[in-house]
Parts: structure tokens; C-alpha cells; sequence
């Protein structure tokens, strides 16, 4: 038996993966195997009841022992083909993973070339909130609250007389107030109003509105600063049209209509008639000069306001205005910056 042991413990030796491990089980303790076999094998009649005992015994223990020993080996096995497959996991020749850059958002983009534009321009950059008073962003604008402008704009309202802000234009007596004339100042930003969602049409969306307040301010600077603008931004001649339109903070206004990229003017879903409103302006009212603290016999302006979610749909050919705020990556990251 104890040679028996000998030669078990050189078989593990030699073995060095989990399947031959368990051949070696089979061949000592499976049911043909030389342990198991060893009692059928001894003639136990010429044995005597105390030998018969010891052999039982010494079966017991070799069975015992070699159960322990092939256990232990089948482990080390195993674990050694675990370190073999971690070792092959780092392989320093292998090539990295990619990390993913992030990318501006359309109208990100479109926003950082208006700023850089209109700073060549002379312009600063202004911000104001999105929370905005009632006075902001109606009163001060000649908007009270029986006028029926009001109507023009769906508005979020919140407590304490605030708004979400309809329009950029809340920015306007900000900056009269804050800065005082002359001034040249745009505030983009994000806007909001409770629309029926649609191709052309979200409750969130983005301006960007701008005034221009110094001595002899004309209609001509107006359309001299609009021009440069759309030329800078399209890099290419674009048809618009000036026609009147109606804002109780501008005299005269206008609607400065751009023909639609998308279709070249034939009209779709996105302009319907050809044209998209793209920038409605005008003469600042004078009342909203004395609200802003400007004196309007001495001082006159122009005020505008880009759509700058629209701008940004016919720069980058987007037909609906709903992926816009959709969250979806493999929407936001198509857009290279055109700078
Ligand atoms: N605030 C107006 C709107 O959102 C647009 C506008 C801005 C009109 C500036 C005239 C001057 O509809």
C-alpha cells in the first residue's frame, strides 16, 4: 500500500492540467480503479479477524489519503490555469481602447460662431436668466397685461410674478439699465414657451438677441448688421426679405425672412412656403429706452433677435427641431464645427 502511495504521488507530479488530474482519480479510486479494486483482489480467508481489521484500516486511511492528495492537485491545476489566462490578459502589445471624445452640440456650435462674429463686430457677449420677472419680460416692453401681444406668447408661468423667459428680448432693459448708451451687446440664450411640439416648433429653444443704442441709429444699420451677419454665418449669398411685422418694443418692425436652405425655396415641412422667419427686428421703442434709463430724444437703436435653433437647423440641413433636444448621441455627435 505504501508503494501504491509512492506511485500516486509521481502520477500527480507528473500531471500538470485538471484532466489528467482526473485520470489519475479514475485510475486509483473510479470503480475499476487499482484502490478501489484492492479488497476484491485480497483473499481475505487466509487472513486472520485481527489482519482483516488492520487491512480495513489501512485501506480506509490509503483511500483517505490519496482522496486529499488528487484534491489538492486537481486545485493547483486549475488555479495554475487561471494564472495562465490572466497572464495572457495583459498584453502589453495589444492596442489601446479608444476613449470617446465628446462633441459640441449644434447649437452650441452655431452659438460659438454668432459670439465670434459679433465680438469682430464690436459686440459684447451678455447672459441673463431664465427665471425672468413679468416686468423683464413683458412690462418693460411695452407688453402690460391686458395687451394682446401676450397672447403672441405661450407662457410657462411660475410663482411671485416670474416666467420662464418667452424671449431673449427680457435681456433688453437688463442691459439698457446695466450698461446705459452707447452699447453694443448680444445675449444668447434659451427660451421658453408652452407650444404643440412639431417639426418647427419646441416648448425649449434657443435666441440670440442683440441691440445696437448710440446717437443717429437708423433702419440702415439694421440691415447693414444683418447682412454681415448671414453672409459671415452661410459663407455664401442667401436671399431674405424684409417685410413689417409687429412688436410692441420695436417702431418700426420687421421680419427678416430667410429663403429656406433645406428646399431652396420651394417650400417643406420645415419652412413651409419657402421662407423661414429668421429674424424679426426693429427700431427700439422709445419707451423702452425710458425704461432701460435712455434718454430717447438724444438716443436711438435697433434690436434683433436671431432664432438661433432655427439658424442652427438651416446651417446643418436638420429638418426637425425635435432631435434638437432629444438627447440621442448618435444625433448630437454628427456635427463637426464649421468654424
Ligand atoms: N422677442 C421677439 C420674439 O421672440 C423677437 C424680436 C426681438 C423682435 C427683437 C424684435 C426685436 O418673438
Amino acid at each position: 500500500m505504501q508503494d501504491l502511495m509512492e506511485q500516486l504521488s509521481q502520477d500527480l507530479h507528473a500531471a500538470t492540467t485538471a484532466d489528467q488530474v482526473e485520470q489519475i482519480r479514475i485510475a486509483y479510486l473510479g470503480r475499476k480503479g487499482t484502490i478501489t479494486t484492492l479488497a476484491k483482489n485480497t483473499d481475505f480467508s487466509t487472513l486472520s479477524p485481527e489482519e482483516k481489521k488492520e487491512f480495513g484500516q489501512k485501506l480506509n486511511d490509503l483511500k483517505n489519503r490519496a482522496t486529499t492528495e488528487i484534491n489538492k492537485a486537481m486545485e493547483s491545476a486549475k488555479r495554475s490555469l487561471l494564472t495562465k489566462r490572466k497572464t495572457r490578459e495583459i498584453d502589453l502589445t495589444a492596442p489601446g481602447n479608444d476613449r470617446r471624445l465628446g462633441t459640441l452640440h449644434p447649437i452650441t456650435m452655431t452659438q460659438m460662431e454668432i459670439e465670434d462674429i459679433f465680438e469682430g463686430m464690436g459686440f459684447s457677449v451678455l447672459a441673463g436668466p431664465e427665471v425672468e420677472s413679468e416686468y423683464f419680460c413683458f412690462e418693460a416692453l411695452n407688453i402690460p397685461s391686458d395687451h394682446p401681444a401676450r397672447d403672441m406668447q405661450d407662457t410657462f408661468w411660475l410663482k411671485n410674478n416670474l416666467v420662464l423667459r418667452t424671449h431673449t428680448s427680457a435681456n433688453q432693459v437688463r442691459t439698457l439699465k446695466r450698461f446705459g448708451a452707447p452699447v453694443r451687446a448680444i445675449f444668447p440664450g434659451r427660451c421658453f414657451r408652452y407650444e404643440a411640439v412639431d417639426p418647427s416648433h419646441e416648448n425649449t429653444f434657443y435666441q440670440c438677441e442683440g441691440l445696437v443704442v448710440d446717437e443717429n441709429i437708423s433702419v440702415a444699420n439694421l440691415i447693414a448688421v444683418m447682412k454681415t451677419i448671414l453672409s459671415e454665418v452661410f459663407r455664401r449669398d442667401v436671399k431674405v426679405r424684409l417685410r413689417p411685422g409687429f412688436f410692441p418694443f420695436v417702431e418700426p418692425g420687421f421680419e427678416l425672412d430667410l429663403n429656406c436652405l433645406l428646399c431652396g425655396g420651394k417650400g417643406c415641412p420645415t419652412c413651409g412656403d419657402g421662407w423661414i422667419e429668421l429674424i424679426p427686428c426693429g427700431l427700439i421703442h422709445p419707451e423702452v429706452l425710458r425704461h432701460g434709463g435712455i434718454d430717447p430724444e438724444k438716443y436711438s437703436g435697433f434690436a434683433f433677435g436671431i432664432g438661433l435653433t432655427r439658424l442652427a437647423m438651416m446651417k446643418y440641413g436638420i429638418r426637425d427641431i425635435r432631435y434638437l433636444n432629444a438627447g440621442d448621441l448618435r444625433f448630437n455627435e454628427q456635427f463637426l464645427p464649421i468654424f
